[in-house]
């Protein structure tokens, strides 16, 4: 075993996933459709812990609560059975902005400590496997793996993972509303809804189809047919949210605000499209020639920033470990 750093960046789904048809495997009800993007980083290191019985894990230079530490060590354990290993490691990771704050997801997160993992147990995996042992972390970290717009097919445990998709060049113009932590996590709303929304199977059947319809709009690089897709398919996710019982609202004032903007955008003659995520903020899709103005346009609807097509999660050289906690746990 040898100590390792990964970096990996978060990705804003086009085609939301939300739902899952196997909850051990992380297996999706649907597929979706992502990019990656060129900011708000994580970076992860892995350091073997020979002697030690738990797993350490350090965010943002402070020794995480036991339910964060539980969720990696769940993790870890799926990196130990691959590797026939026992070794417990200690994990340092920090996000390029606040943990919780909208954007620093779970995505990159386990994307970069799947990645770092694999090469601290020195296992060998090719682009496929390391998106699938992602996708144990947390679903939606398997498209973080892959540069760009990725597709995570749905499949069975062997054939669900994310690999790349043709694309036009984009931009987002991500608008934060609120940068708290959100309320209840993507997994425990995704199980109420699909134990409780009378909706649920329509979203299924429906999201497959939207999927097809991307990847097609994807490849013909129709810009204004991937808009529509991403906006329609965001809402109707939050559309199935609020039904759940009890209700579930991310959405706010604010953020139905920045939809209306948006829509009077493209009055104007900007094309711009609007989604979300399991939030209150508001993520706008534009061609690389129009970010400019869409985030002056959008300025004093929140915190803006211009992000694009990012990297795949990488393995960084010797020499860019995350330093370890000023704390020493007791
Ligand atoms: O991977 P999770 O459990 O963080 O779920 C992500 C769910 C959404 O971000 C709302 C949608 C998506 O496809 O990323």
């Amino acid at each position: 075993m040898r100590t390792t750093t990964a970096r990996a960046y978060p990705n804003i789904a086009l085609v939301k996933y939300w739902g899952k048809r196997d909850e051990a495997r992380i297996l999706p009800a649907a597929g979706s459709l992502s990019m990656t993007l060129d900011a708000f980083e994580t970076t992860t290191t892995v350091v073997p812990a020979p002697g030690r019985a738990t797993d350490i894990l350090e965010l943002d230079g402070e020794v995480a609560d036991e339910e964060a530490t539980r969720r990696i060590t769940a993790f870890l354990d799926h990196v130990r059975a691959l590797a026939g290993s026992e070794q417990r490691v200690i994990v340092r990771s920090t996000n390029s902005v606040p943990t919780g704050a909208g954007l620093a997801s779970s995505a990159s997160g386990f994307a970069a400590l799947a990645t770092a993992a694999a090469a601290a147990f020195d296992l060998d995996l090719d682009d496929r496997a390391l998106s699938r042992l992602a996708r144990l972390g947390s679903g939606s970290a398997c498209r973080s793996t892959v540069p760009g717009v990725a597709v995570w097919h749905a499949g069975d445990d062997e054939t669900s993972f994310a690999e790349p998709v043709e694309a036009p060049d984009m931009r987002m113009v991500v608008v934060t509303v609120d940068p708290g932590r959100k309320a209840i996590s993507s997994r425990t709303a995704m199980r109420l809804t699909a134990a409780t929304s009378p909706f649920y199977d329509a979203w299924v059947t429906s999201t497959e189809q939207s999927l097809a319809d991307m990847v097609e709009a994807c490849e013909d690089k129709d810009f204004t047919r991937i808009g529509e897709i991403t906006e329609s398919h965001g809402l109707r996710m939050h559309a199935l949210i609020q039904s759940t019982m009890p209700p579930i609202r991310f959405l706010r004032p604010q953020s139905i605000a920045i939809y209306d903007a948006v829509e009077k955008l493209r009055e104007t003659g900007i094309e711009a499209y609007s989604t979300a995520d399991a939030g209150p903020n508001v993520v706008v899709l534009v061609r690389p020639g129009d970010a400019e103005a869409v985030a002056t346009a959008l300025n004093g609807y929140g915190q803006i920033r211009i992000v694009g097509p990012g990297p795949g999660a990488q393995l960084l050289p010797e020499g860019s470990e995350v330093p370890a906690a000023t704390e020493e746990r007791p």
